[in-house]
């Protein structure tokens, strides 16, 4: 039973505020009023009594009820529409009941915490194990006001890059041909076309991926200025079905294997073209050295972290331009 003192409630509100300053105030239990009188809990090293101003207060065990915890302090997790991704390292650290519970406070209209055990295989999908909840697999995210269906388990899907695909987004000039490689749901696409009015041509060897960019595609229909040629290739063989040299842009998100497909890159884009390659690595400086070396006519501009991939590795976006003499 927690420590109070019980006073008038005219004077609740200055003695509440002493209390604070005071460092005193249990904010683990409600300020419970009763009529008149307002109980206020207190921390064990109150003592006995407390003087504040003129005013001296008895110290006694009272009932009042446990404060609900609004502040939780959640591991770092992803938010998918209506359900939670957690990583499997959390439960080395967290009670598996307490966390569901936590999480259910911090978002009441969840419908199904996953854990996400690894990722595998080309499709880089997730594997996932269900920790709470329905076994609800399409769930529907919105990015900068576009909905993409995602197909939980199936395909590659990361909210942390929504910012990424916006940044993509706006650096497409109206009438460019942009070349998505690895497209996944379409991210990169829809944010591209919804933005200018530009042709991308977005390809994913994922039969899955590829059957939601279609539906992400006529999802967001309305808003979008351009055209998107849906593809579902592997990337190998994109140059025979594209005209040599023809794109302006291209995105080549796949990264830890981006710098096996040079050949393609020298296909499709024309001189003068940009890629942007996505890599793991270490840090940016190891990163350009071994672009220097992989690219050795590009101009490499920049190389810039996009997000942390595990402790000491993050996935970089580096920007190349295609020379104008080839
Ligand atoms: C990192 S994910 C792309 C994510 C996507 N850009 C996005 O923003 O959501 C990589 C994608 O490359 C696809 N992929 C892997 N190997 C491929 C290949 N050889 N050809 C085409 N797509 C491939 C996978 O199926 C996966 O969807």
């Amino acid at each position: 039973m927690p420590l109070c003192i019980e006073v008038d409630k005219k004077l609740a509100e200055m003695v509440i505020k002493e209390l604070r300053s005071l460092k005193l105030l249990n904010e683990d239990y409600a300020i419970h009023r009763i009529g008149d009188r307002v109980l206020i809990p207190l921390k064990e090293n109150a003592g006995s009594e407390i003087t504040i101003g003129e005013f001296v207060f008895r110290v006694s065990a009272c009932e009042v009820p446990e404060r609900r915890r609004t502040r939780i302090k959640l591991p770092s997790l992803d938010v998918l529409g209506d359900v939670v991704i957690i990583r499997e390292n959390v439960l080395g650290y967290w009670d598996p009941l307490e966390l569901v519970e936590a999480i259910r406070q911090v978002y009441p209209r969840i419908k199904a915490i996953w854990v996400k055990e690894l990722t595998i295989e080309e499709y880089r999908k997730p594997v996932l194990k269900l920790l709470w909840g329905e076994e609800k697999r399409d769930v529907f995210v919105k990015e900068h006001g576009l909905l993409f269906k995602v197909r939980l388990g199936e395909v590659y899907y990361n909210p942390r890059l929504s910012e990424e695909h916006h940044r993509i987004a706006l650096l497409v000039n109206p009438g460019e041909v942009v070349v998505d490689l690895f497209s996944g749901i379409g991210g990169f696409a829809v944010h591209a076309v919804s933005q200018k009015p530009c042709l991308v041509v977005a390809n994913d060897v994922n039969p899955i991926a590829y059957d939601l960019l279609l539906e992400n595609i006529a999802l967001n229909k309305k808003k979008l200025k351009g055209t998107i040629i849906p593809l579902n290739m592997d990337a190998r063989d994109i140059p025979s079905v594209l005209r040599e040299q023809s794109a302006d842009r291209l995105i080549a998100d796949l990264p830890m294997w981006s710098t096996e497909f040079t050949r393609v890159y020298s296909e499709v884009v024309k001189p003068g073209g940009v890629l942007h390659l996505y890599r793991l690595s270490r840090d940016a400086e190891v990163l350009r050295e071994e672009l220097m070396s992989v690219f050795q006519d590009w101009r490499l501009l920049t190389c810039r972290l996009v997000m942390e991939y595990a402790p000491r590795a993050g996935i970089f976006r580096c920007d190349l331009v295609k020379p104008k003499d080839v």
